[in-house]
């Protein structure tokens, strides 16, 4: 008789339960601690106090933070999957058709067609101010605390002049798009946000025959800036933010929260100024009395505040709130 015929069930599993507690204990127990994680998230990732990208080890942060993704557009990059195609161009659709491929192709022969800020490592500690354009800042006398940063990137039409002791009076990059367009010095970047298609090609059109007068309303045909310092964001950055920062919260995300997550694609270190309500409880810009809070707009403003205020609990952003 087989040996194994005349084990009882109970022999069997007692068998199996020692073989299993020794397979546990020879095990080095360190392999299922340490090794097992990836060596890189532990990396140093930039040479300042703090990094954005920090030790990576906070899972609400890397579940969204995708390090892979350009934020800024040039030839190379410029195929859109098809999915990301339909997105953009729901974003704000207009009767106006027009060629994607073509258009970039012509905006890359008058712009920089470059791989930008590419150049992250230990070494680097670029610190970044982006001021937003509300009137918390009104009063606050942040204005030599923005212009110390490397990079200072205002927002649409969010003015300096008379204002420079609270918001400064350096301005390396400007978000903008056709609506909210201004004139530019040349020690400025124009980047432009494209919400459609028609945006691109009006930056060509700026730049060269400046026939473009309207989008879906009336636009400037043209605006001072340097040429070379122009940048396209990605539309796939757009699709992005909005599917794993707003987890498709609101149609597509405001320009404010944009400019925040391209900052932390761009920089080491990003101090937000000039976001959310004044101390009183009033939505207003700086500089003038138009109201910006719109519940029931295209954005998901409550998610978006919410998720900014995540950034900053957990240390990837700081938020100066300004005094009034
Ligand atoms: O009003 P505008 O869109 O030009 O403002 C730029 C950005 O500044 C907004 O997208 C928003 O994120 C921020 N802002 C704010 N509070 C205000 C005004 C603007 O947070 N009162």
């Amino acid at each position: 008789m087989n040996i194994f015929n005349r084990l009882t069930p109970r022999y069997i599993t007692l068998i199996f339960s020692f073989m299993t507690i020794l397979l546990l204990f020879t095990q080095n127990p360190i392999d299922n601690t340490v090794d097992s994680f990836d060596d890189s998230i532990f990396q140093v990732s930039c040479s300042c106090k703090s990094c954005v990208m920090g030790f990576m080890d906070d899972d609400w942060f890397i579940y969204r933070y995708d390090p892979s993704i350009t934020p800024l557009l040039n030839r190379k990059n410029s195929v859109l999957r098809r999915d990301t195609y339909r997105w953009w161009r729901g974003l704000q659709p207009s009767m106006f058709r027009i060629n994607y491929t073509e258009v970039v192709d012509q905006m890359f022969s008058l712009f920089p067609d470059k791989e930008h800020y590419s150049d992250a490592g230990p070494d680097r500690c670029r610190t970044c101010a982006v001021v937003g354009n509300s009137a918390n800042l009104l009063g606050s006398h942040y204005g030599s605390l923005i212009d110390f940063h490397d990079v200072v990137i205002r927002i649409n039409k969010g003015p300096t002049k008379g204002y420079e002791r609270d918001v400064g009076s350096k301005t390396t990059h400007r978000i903008l798009y056709p609506e909210s367009a201004m004139d530019l010095d040349n020690s400025t970047h124009l980047v432009l946000f494209p919400f459609k298609i028609r945006d691109m090609q009006w930056l060509i059109s700026t730049f060269t025959t400046r026939h473009i007068t309207r989008t879906y309303t009336r636009v400037k045909p043209s605006i001072k800036a340097d040429e070379n310092k122009v940048m396209v964001l990605h539309p796939a950055f757009i699709k992005y933010v909005y599917e794993k920062w707003l987890l498709k919260h609101g149609r597509y995300p405001s320009t404010g929260f944009i400019t925040i997550i391209f900052a932390m694609h761009i920089c080491d270190q990003v101090n937000v100024f000039g976001f959310g309500a004044s101390s009183t409880g009033t939505w207003h810009h700086y500089f003038d009395r138009t109201r910006t809070h719109y519940k029931g707009g295209p954005h998901g403003g409550d998610f978006e505040n919410k998720t900014i205020h995540q950034l900053q609990q957990r240390n990837k952003i700081s938020i100066y709130k300004g005094y009034r």
